[in-house]
């Protein structure tokens, strides 16, 4: 396909159009609800970071789950447009971000999400490698900030260092599962690597 009838495609297929619809920002939201609906992973009244927030889909979908009570937290490198979803926003790369400044005044999180996706640059390798990066980077602020029994969502991109990857999330958490939610696009390379139940 090429590259203007690609966007095209993009643009109007049907999550996007269904999210436009039910006002989200993006249509990342069906692969959080999708996953969410399989792995149980809000509860109300619950503490979310969402790291790689913009433009804001994912917190929208957390703010319905965690409701009025429940905190969320994003980090990106670029500021939203206006206030999503109540949530406090840092400004900043994740790389290089102190935990610190993630968890202002709370203790823990509840949830810690990562839709974190590196700049493409159509080297298979390269971006593997770069999403592999992103997500140990998720992995290890989410050790290093979870509440006991807290859960971790966390996009990787399947390369060499899949297995490794989703064996290091197998051995921090209780239960630990791999999903490829049905709007996530079949020619993408995406995966979500889901923790339920983290052991401190
Ligand atoms: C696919 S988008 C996230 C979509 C979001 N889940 C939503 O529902 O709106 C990926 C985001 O990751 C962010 N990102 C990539 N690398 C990052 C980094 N090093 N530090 C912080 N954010 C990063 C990008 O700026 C981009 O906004």
């Amino acid at each position: 396909m090429s590259k203007r009838l690609d966007d095209r495609a993009t643009r109007h297929d049907r999550f996007h159009q269904k999210a436009k619809k039910q006002g989200f920002l993006a249509r990342a939201v069906f692969k959080l609800e999708e996953i969410d609906q399989q792995f149980k992973i809000f509860k109300p009244g619950q503490r979310v970071l969402d790291l790689g927030c913009a433009p804001g889909s994912w917190l929208q979908y957390a703010r319905s789950r965690v409701l009025d009570k429940g905190m969320l937290v994003g980090l990106d490198r670029g500021p939203l447009r206006g206030d999503v979803a109540g949530a406090r926003i840092v400004v900043g790369d994740v790389m290089t971000i102190d935990v610190k400044e993630l968890l202002g005044e709370l203790p823990g999180f509840d949830v810690v999400l990562s839709d974190m996706a590196p700049d493409t640059s159509g080297i298979r390798s390269l971006d593997q490698a770069r999403s592999e990066a992103l997500f140990e980077r998720a992995l290890e602020i989410a050790t290093l900030t979870l509440a006991p029994g807290g859960n971790f969502v966390g996009k990787l991109f399947q390369g060499p260092d899949f297995k490794k990857l989703t064996e290091a999330v197998r051995a921090k958490f209780e239960v630990g599962k791999t999903a490829k939610p049905a709007s996530s696009r079949q020619i993408s390379i995406e995966q979500y690597v889901i923790g339920r139940g983290f052991r401190k």
